[in-house]
């Protein structure tokens, strides 16, 4: 049987997702119990070429607490095409250990990766999407509004994050709008592929750039800084494009009371959201944050065959 990876969510069907995000409360209230010890001799390896702060700490305690080891590789210190071919490498690694967890810049490196070695990859962020950051805010959306067909709304630069988070709403059955500046909207070809989607699974995927209008009746807003990792020096020209579209109290009075507010974090506050809106009592981020370890755990179990 061929070996499975997690690389943007598209490849799998929503029962799938919905067992993964079920295992993953399961993950949750087990913890430090009962939990089975998937990777018990096995070893995972981190590559990433970009900073990170809960992905590489949310997978190194995933997989220490589901019995692996793990080893941390920053690309500087491996080189993916430039010491040695992504190829290689993949080709290297199959070899030793069990499960590769990569982050990089160009999409296509992490699908190299994969369709190079024998052993699970896994997508821990790209240019083009996050699919793990996805799956923790499906898992706090079940916990907060269960069995509610949610209106999800995205406000600021239509991203790797927006992409993920679309991706997952259109598989689930939700309503998304992506509310972004001209020229910032979410990825065209994904738009149409969520919006085929949706005519299977009921859910509804829209594009605006009137976001007063789209957080009307939102359930919950979701929003990611204005410049990626690797956009560093368009930070200036995208502060301007984005003004006005800023997550703050006066665009959540607009909304229903008790919408629901998250961020995939890191936030720059005072830019995409205020530090009222993101420390106020509407706020998941933090509980999405913890959310990873438990769903990245579901993840692994899955490709294990658990
Ligand atoms: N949300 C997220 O992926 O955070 P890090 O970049 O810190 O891993
Ligand atoms: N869009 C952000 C997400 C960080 C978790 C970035 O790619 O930098």
């Amino acid at each position: 049987m061929r070996k499975k990876d997690l690389l943007t969510l598209l490849e799998y069907s929503p029962e799938e997702l919905r067992g993964i995000l079920n295992l993953a409360a399961k993950h949750k209230k087990e913890r430090g119990t009962v939990e089975k010890k998937t990777l018990a001799g096995k070893t995972g390896v981190l590559i990433f070429q970009k900073p990170s702060l809960r992905t590489r700490v949310s997978f190194e305690t995933a997989i220490h607490e589901l019995g692996g080891h793990v080893i941390y590789l920053p690309d500087e210190s491996v080189g993916m095409d430039t010491r040695e071919s992504v190829e290689d490498i993949a080709r290297n690694l199959e070899r030793i250990v069990h499960l590769v967890v990569a982050r990089t810049y160009a999409h296509g490196t992490v699908t190299r990766l994969a369709g190079a070695c024998g052993i699970p990859v896994i997508n821990a962020l790209t240019d083009w999407c996050h699919p793990c950051q996805a799956l923790a805010f499906g898992l706090t959306m079940l916990e907060a509004r269960p069995g509610k067909r949610l209106n999800a709304v995205f406000v600021g630069d239509g991203n790797n994050v927006c992409n993920s988070i679309m991706a997952l709403c259109a598989k689930l059955g939700y309503s998304f709008t992506a509310a972004c500046p001209k020229g910032y909207e979410p990825d065209a070809s994904l738009t149409e592929k969520c919006k085929k989607i949706c005519e299977e699974t009921g859910g509804e995927t829209n594009v605006t750039n009137d976001l007063h209008a789209a957080v009307e009746q939102a359930d919950v807003i979701y929003t990611d800084v204005w410049a990626s990792m690797g956009q560093e020096a368009e930070a200036e020209k995208r502060r301007a494009a984005f003004r006005g579209y800023q997550v703050d109290e006066a665009l959540i009075a607009r909304a229903p009371k008790d919408v629901l507010v998250s961020h995939c974090l890191p936030a720059k506050r005072g830019e995409e959201i205020t530090g009222g809106v993101l420390d106020s009592a509407n706020s998941v981020a933090y509980e999405e944050a913890e959310n990873r370890l438990h769903v990245q755990k579901a993840v692994i179990t899955y490709l294990f065959g658990g």
